[in-house]
């Protein structure tokens, strides 16, 4: 048994070569660096029906759902990089909110993203790297109980903003995607305390 913050690290991407997950990662190896546990998934591994009330009511929860939903109550944080599409969130990251947003009998509302705390960024091709769907993002995980820290990063022209090994370019914008792992990291260690 470790004391160390547990962080839950993913892309709003499922694409293969996504800018996201390089982002992402970025931010948990800071995260790594300041003493946290960071388990990184992909939500391709965790494919999902569109959410539809009529399928959940006669189907129930898709085990992808649970899994993901496991996978949150056994994290304290969480590091979201996430592309905008159409200056908003991504269908693939609002399903997964949507999914795991369902109580199950004997489970507590929203009690996979209760007392949570989340960091966010994007990376995009274009000039504004995704921010405008960083402020969907922020209210919607908001309204769901998650506390989403007030420090976020939008990595524009992505197309060359990133080396081969997965790093940036730049070593000052590294430098701060890992500070915003390692500050996430420290916040969930004070508030455990
Ligand atoms: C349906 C769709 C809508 C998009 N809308 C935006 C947008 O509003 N703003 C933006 O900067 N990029 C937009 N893009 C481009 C994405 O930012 C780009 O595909 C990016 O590489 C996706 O992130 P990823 O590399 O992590 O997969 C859009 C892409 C798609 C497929």
């Amino acid at each position: 048994m470790t004391n160390a913050p547990k962080i839950l690290a993913f892309a709003g991407s499922t694409r293969k070569a996504s800018y996201n997950k390089q982002l992402v990662k970025i931010a948990g190896a800071g995260a790594t660096a300041a003493g946290a546990e960071v388990t990184y998934i992909d939500l391709r591994d965790f494919p999902l029906p569109l959410y539809d009330e009529d399928l959940e009511a006669a189907e129930g929860i898709p085990e992808n759902a649970r899994k993901l939903k496991q996978l949150m109550l056994a994290h304290q944080g969480l590091l979201i990089a996430s592309p905008e599409y159409n200056s908003s969130v991504t269908p693939v990251l609002k399903n997964v909110i949507d999914w795991i947003s369902r109580p199950e009998p004997g489970e507590q509302m929203l009690g996979c993203f209760v007392d949570k705390v989340a960091t966010i960024m994007s990376a995009s091709p274009g000039g504004l790297g995704g921010m405008r769907g960083l402020v969907h993002l922020r209210s919607i995980l908001g309204n769901i109980k998650v506390i989403v820290l007030p420090d976020q990063i939008s990595v524009s022209r992505a197309f060359e903003a990133f080396n081969e090994d997965g790093s940036l370019k730049d070593p000052k914008q590294q430098a701060a995607i890992e500070q915003l792992g390692s500050q996430l990291a420290s916040v969930v260690a004070k508030l455990a305390t």
